[in-house]
This record gives structure tokens, sequence and C-alpha cells, in this order.
């Protein structure tokens, strides 16, 4: 692994002479994607748990990969792919062998060679990009996007037209972190490596990054900007400010309530039913 990591570095440092001619460089950066495919490395490992107490909680991001990435659109070639009457021409292929890995793929839905997906994940008619990671047992709903990178947890439920943001265009330092059994309602978009704790459930709507401020509905403390700490009931609110140009009102995201840690909130209790897959995640 270190020789690989050594020579995406090297192909980084003269990254300006690379084409799609350079077949040895294309070899080895498709290697190191491969290893993002079947999920043996990732973009960026979350360390345990945010804390909730106002920082973003420690997140690993494993710089090559990112650079491995950027390099294959310098050395693939487009090719054109076709299904049935549609025509797309791609640099990047597309991820296969969804039966094997134990994922249900309904039509509709693409998710890119890079990807990781987890057994017993769910895309409905949705897009997953090269580097994400979308964790065992999740959903990803209909129109929800997964961006380049972003680190999808165990169990979550990406509401319907969900838009997580990834880090290469505009590029961003660390991607999105979602933790295991958190539900994101309909709609909301989390950005530029903002982070939802374990457990916790968003309204539809939410709109969170590392400038907008979480609030406690209790206390009226703001908490952090960008992280939503573990089991959390939280909704896009709006914050009063006074700008040389009048008041306004900017979005936040305010903490209604807190569960106990492993509670499920009932509205976000997973439907086994549809779940079900016939592999175990
Ligand atoms: C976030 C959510 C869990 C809150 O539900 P809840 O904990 O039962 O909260 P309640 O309904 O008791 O509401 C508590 C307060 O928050 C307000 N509120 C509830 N949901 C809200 C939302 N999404 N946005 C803004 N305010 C909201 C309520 O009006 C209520 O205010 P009040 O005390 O002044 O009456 C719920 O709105 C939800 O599940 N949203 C996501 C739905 C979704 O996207 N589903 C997926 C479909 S694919």
């Amino acid at each position: 692994m270190d020789a690989l990591r050594e020579g995406i570095e090297q192909l980084w440092g003269r990254r300006s002479e690379l084409s799609p001619a350079d077949r040895e460089a294309r070899a080895l950066v498709a290697e190191a994607i491969s290893l993002l495919d079947s999920g043996e490395c990732r973009v960026a490992e979350p360390l345990p748990e945010c804390t909730g107490s106002g920082d973003r909680g420690p997140v690993v991001v494993n710089e090559w990969l990112k650079q491995a990435i950027l390099l294959w659109f310098l050395l693939g070639e487009i090719s054109t792919i076709e299904l049935g009457p549609f025509e797309y021409a791609d640099k990047v292929p597309l991820k296969r062998n969804f039966a094997l890995a134990g994922v249900r793929v309904v039509p509709g839905a693409s998710a890119r060679w890079g990807s990781f997906l987890g057994r017993g994940v769910i895309l409905m008619p949705s897009y997953v990009n090269i580097g994400a990671r979308v964790g065992a047992g999740t959903m990803v709903d209909t129109w929800a996007t997964v961006g380049s990178c972003a680190q999808i947890g165990e169990r979550v439920h990406l509401s319907g037209g969900v838009g997580i943001g990834g880090v290469l265009e505009p590029a961003n330092a660390v991607p999105v972190v979602v933790e295991d059994d958190v539900m994101v309602g309909s709609r909301s978009m989390i950005t530029q490596g903002a982070r939802v704790g374990r457990g916790s459930v968003l309204g539809e709507g939410t709109i969170l990054n590392p400038s907008i401020p979480v609030v406690d509905g209790e206390t009226g403390e703001e908490l952090s900007r960008g992280v939503v700490p573990p089991w959390s009931v939280a909704v896009g609110a709006m914050r009063r400010r006074q700008l040389p140009g009048g008041e306004f009102f900017l979005p936040c995201v305010l903490v209604l309530r807190r569960l106990s840690e492993g509670e499920r909130h009932d509205k976000a209790r997973l439907n086994e039913i549809l779940r079900h897959h016939g592999v175990s995640a």
C-alpha cells in the first residue's frame, strides 16, 4: 500500500506532464481507485463520532486517494456507454456487480466506479459519485445525490432529494460525514465537510455547512457550526441578523430535542419490509 501511495503522490507532483497515453500511470491510478471501489480503502475515516462539543470531530483524510481520483480525470479517456436508446460519454465507468455485493439498485440509479456500497444498501433512482462510501443497510432515496468522497454511515436514510456535497468541485478539504443511524429529511443539503452525528434526525430542507450555526432550542446556545451532535432531532430554522443593509434572516439548524443514546425517533424507524434484501447486512 505504501508503494502505491508513493506512486500516486509522485504522479500528482508531475501531473502537468500526464496524458491518457501514460499507460503505466493510468494503471497505477486505476489500482488505487479499485481499492475505493471494493471498500478496502476510503478517502476519509471519521474517527469514532463527533463529540457534539462544537468541534467537527476528527476526520483523517487520505489525501493521496483524493489525488488518485483527480488524476483519473487527467488519465482516463472518454468512452461511450450505451443503455437501450440512451447514450453517455464519460471518463469514469459505472460501478458493477451489485447483486454479488448484496446491493439493490432500482432502475434510474447510478453509482460510479470508485464508490463503495455496503451490503444491504438500497439505491432508489439516485446518484453516488466516485470516492463516496455508503455504509451497510443505508437507503439512498429517490433523487438523492451522494457527492464525491462523502462518507455515509450504516442504516442511514437519505430521504428523497437530499443533496450531500462532494469534495472535488468546488475543492473541499474534508468530506461530508453522516454517521450511522441518521435520518436526513427530504431535500436537505449537507455540504462542505459538515457532519451529522450518530442517530440524529434532520427535518425536511435542512441546510448544513460549516458556516451554519447549530443552536440548542432549549438553551439558545450555539453548539457548533456545521456539526449536528449525535442523537439530536433538528430542523432548519432562521436567525435574525442585522447587517449594514438592514435586518435579514439567515439559516441555522435548531436542535429541538435530544434522543437518548440508541433510541430511534418514531419518524425515523426503518421499514424492514422495504429493506428486505435476502442478504444479511
Ligand atoms: C424532524 C422531525 C423528526 C420532527 O418531528 P417531531 O420530533 O415529531 O416534532 P414535532 O412534530 O413534535 O414538532 C415539534 C416542533 O417542531 C416543529 N417542526 C416539526 N418538524 C419541523 C420541520 N421539519 N421544520 C420545521 N419545524 C418543524 C413543529 O411545528 C413543532 O413546533 P411547535 O412545538 O411550535 O408546535 C420530522 O419533522 C421529520 O421526520 N421530518 C422529516 C420527514 C421526511 O423528510 N421524511 C422522509 C420522506 S422520504
